[in-house]
């Protein structure tokens, strides 16, 4: 049981990106990925996703023995990979509720029962302090910067991913909010799911005691 990346090589419109990288992540491990701007983080993390913007051109991504390597979006987060994103969309007129029911829906198969899905969302909004009347608002539509990041970490806890992929969650967030991303993330790895996290941040690595770091540059972990 792992997520396995092999030699992974990624280019964006022809331009060769990522150039060869390997990991292998646990459940309920913490690796950290650091890196100058421009390294290649984000685009690891959307072409491990499925972003048609960047093409795989050769390596594998291995997800508890399913070979995910030339499935789409939606079938690799059926099989428990999820991608927070380092700028979140705005999605008018889709409530984050209705929002969090058809995600949900989509990867288990089941439209969730009412009780247990508010009961979720209530404890959800609860740790990351958010103010219930925002599981009514449309998808990050007029959200500060610090509130979108949240918003993710939200879909987060409410999908409950075997894997998660997250791209700077710190960047934006007040010294408080810190706080219950690091909350979010130990109790992520508890329930055994594994995480890629992003961060440019030594004190959220320091407070969170990875399993791995790994240093991006140029395409290649150094
Ligand atoms: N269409 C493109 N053609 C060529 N190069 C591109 C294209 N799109 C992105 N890039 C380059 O790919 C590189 C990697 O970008 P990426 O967003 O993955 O970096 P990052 O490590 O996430 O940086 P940051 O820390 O700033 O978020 C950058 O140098 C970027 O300019
Ligand atoms: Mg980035």
């Amino acid at each position: 049981m792992s997520l396995i990346i092999t030699n992974l090589h990624v280019s964006r419109e022809q331009t060769p990106i990522i150039k060869g990288v390997s990991l292998c992540i646990e459940p309920g491990e913490l690796h950290i990925l650091t890196g100058h701007n421009g390294a290649g983080k984000s685009t690891l993390l959307n072409a491990l996703m499925a972003n048609p913007l960047y093409e795989v051109t050769s390596g594998s991504i291995v997800l508890d023995d399913v070979d995910l390597t030339s499935l789409p979006t939606f079938a690799r987060a059926r099989h428990g990979l999820f991608l927070s994103l380092q700028t979140p969309p705005e999605v008018p007129g889709v409530p984050m509720d209705d929002f969090l029911r058809t995600s949900l829906e989509a990867i288990t198969g089941e439209r969730p029962h009412t009780l247990p899905f508010e009961r979720d969302l209530q404890s959800a909004l609860g740790l990351l302090r958010l103010d219930p009347k925002f599981a009514k608002r449309s998808l990050n539509e007029g959200f500060s910067g610090g509130e979108k990041k949240r918003s993710e970490l939200l879909q987060l806890l409410m999908l409950k991913p075997k894997y998660a992929l997250l791209d700077e969650p710190d960047s934006g967030l007040d010294p408080d909010a810190v706080g219950y991303l690091i909350e979010v993330i130990s109790k992520l790895r508890e329930q055994g799911t594994g995480i890629l996290l992003v961060t440019h941040y030594e004190h959220v690595i320091d407070a969170l005691n990875p399993t791995e770091i790994h240093k991006l540059d140029q395409g290649i972990l150094t």
